[in-house]
């Protein structure tokens, strides 16, 4: 097989990369090793920044997303028993949407077939080659026959998540990794009851983090903070809600509207940044390259960031033969994502139990909290953050797409 660019992972990286080309003319094929139904089915975060919202509504992908998403314009930080609102409209003129991930995927999926995009899934043994000659291959088993197929590509997109096999194509001698394990996960539940509150709530609690989301008028997500080892047997629906009521009470008598739980998980978390982004004629985007603690919800998003500068890259190089824009991908991409890092990490410590914490620590963190909800300055730069830094992209370059692509 032969395409432009081949890319690994159909997760919202390898997607919206795909879909991003072919509104440039460029052709692309995704592979993937697991099923449409696996990834349209897998339960991960929601939250969409206005810059991703603005992706999607730009590029012809947001119908159900304006109409199922929720549009909130705050958040808020409850301690010490009680709430305290972040104006997030008010303080960058940004808003935040509540839309999961599956559904982002199964939006852009279709997008990619109405399109007779090319998507192969199920996919066994994917592996990279000759990544420092102008024809980069890919080759991988298909599922039905086990016969190996090969994809020569100008350019190979890793968007296959943390444990897929682009990375490691980058030989270790010029990749620098980074890397923190928190001794903490998350669990997470998906309930049937109708929302308890109408905007998120992020609570610290001397027993442990927890988190109050939503998904849709019936479906709520909420997630607790256990430790990294737990397992998820040990949770009964009783003993979760009866955690979660604990760790989000507040003075005024606030109670969670209870209800079945029908799905539940634990993730571990961790911060990862691998450097460079790029190697020869491979460009990872999202997990593959980084990694971030869920705390601010910023890993789809900078998924989305990545791939909207390597399509805009890739646009400059096939229309007007400038390469430049592809050399500077690590370099751009990377500076945002370690101020995504920053962040992530300094809602994770801001808002979680440290059990290494002495009564000092713990005393910093109350007073971090009280500062950030207090002072306009502090809540600004948490606002501004949460509802995501600004792609370094030139402004409009998608509306702007009129030139004629050279032809191959
Ligand atoms: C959700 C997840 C997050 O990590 C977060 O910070 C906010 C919301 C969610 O899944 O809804």
């Amino acid at each position: 097989m032969r395409t432009q660019v081949g890319i690994i992972g159909a997760g919202p990286a390898g997607l919206m990369l795909s879909h991003l080309l072919h509104l440039q003319g460029i052709d692309s094929i995704i592979i993937e090793n697991r099923s449409r139904e696996e990834i349209e089915g897998t339960i991960r975060a929601g939250l969409l920044e206005q810059c991703t919202v603005d992706l999607m509504k730009s590029t012809g992908v947001a119908q159900r997303m304006m109409r199922e998403g929720h549009f909130h314009e705050g958040i808020e930080l409850r301690f010490k028993g009680k709430g305290h609102r972040i104006n997030i409209h008010d303080l960058t003129g940004k808003k935040v949407t509540v839309y999961a991930q599956h559904e982002v995927i199964k939006d852009l999926v279709q997008a990619r077939l109405d399109a007779d995009g090319t998507i192969i899934f199920s996919v066994h043994d994917t592996s990279l080659h000759d990544l420092e000659t102008t024809q980069p291959t890919i080759r991988f088993k298909w599922e039905e026959t086990g016969e190996q197929e090969e994809i020569i590509c100008d350019y190979i997109a890793g968007c296959d998540g943390f444990h897929g096999p682009s990375r490691p194509a980058i030989p270790e001698t010029v990749r620098k990794e980074y890397q923190k394990k928190y001794p903490f996960g998350w669990l997470g539940i998906l309930a049937e009851a109708p929302p308890s509150s109408p905007e998120l709530i992020y609570a610290n609690h001397e027993r442990g983090f927890a988190l109050v989301s939503t998904r849709s008028p019936e479906i709520q997500r909420l997630y607790l903070q256990v430790d990294q080892n737990d397992k998820i047997e040990n949770w009964s629906d009783e003993r979760i809600w009866e955690e979660l009521q604990l760790r989000i009470a507040s003075h005024d008598g606030f109670k969670l509207i209870e209800g079945p739980v029908i799905q539940k998980n634990i993730v571990s978390m961790r911060s990862f940044v691998c450097d460079p982004m790029q190697y020869e004629r491979l460009f990872l985007a999202g997990d593959a390259a980084h990694i971030v603690p869920p705390t601010g919800a910023k890993g789809l998003n900078l998924a989305m960031a990545d791939v909207q500068v390597l399509a805009h890259a890739l646009g400059e190089f096939y229309r007007e033969r400038n390469r430049g824009f592809l050399q500077n991908y690590s370099d751009t991409c990377l500076r945002r994502v370690w101020k995504a890092e920053r962040f992530s990490s300094y809602m994770t410590t801001m808002l979680h139990r440290h059990d290494e914490h002495t009564p000092f620590d713990q005393q910093i963190q109350l007073a971090e909290l009280d500062y950030v909800t207090s002072s306009r300055a502090s809540s600004t730069s948490l606002a501004e953050n949460y509802a995501g830094l600004p792609v370094e992209c030139p402004k409009d370059w998608i509306k702007k797409l009129e030139t004629p692509l050279l032809k191959n």
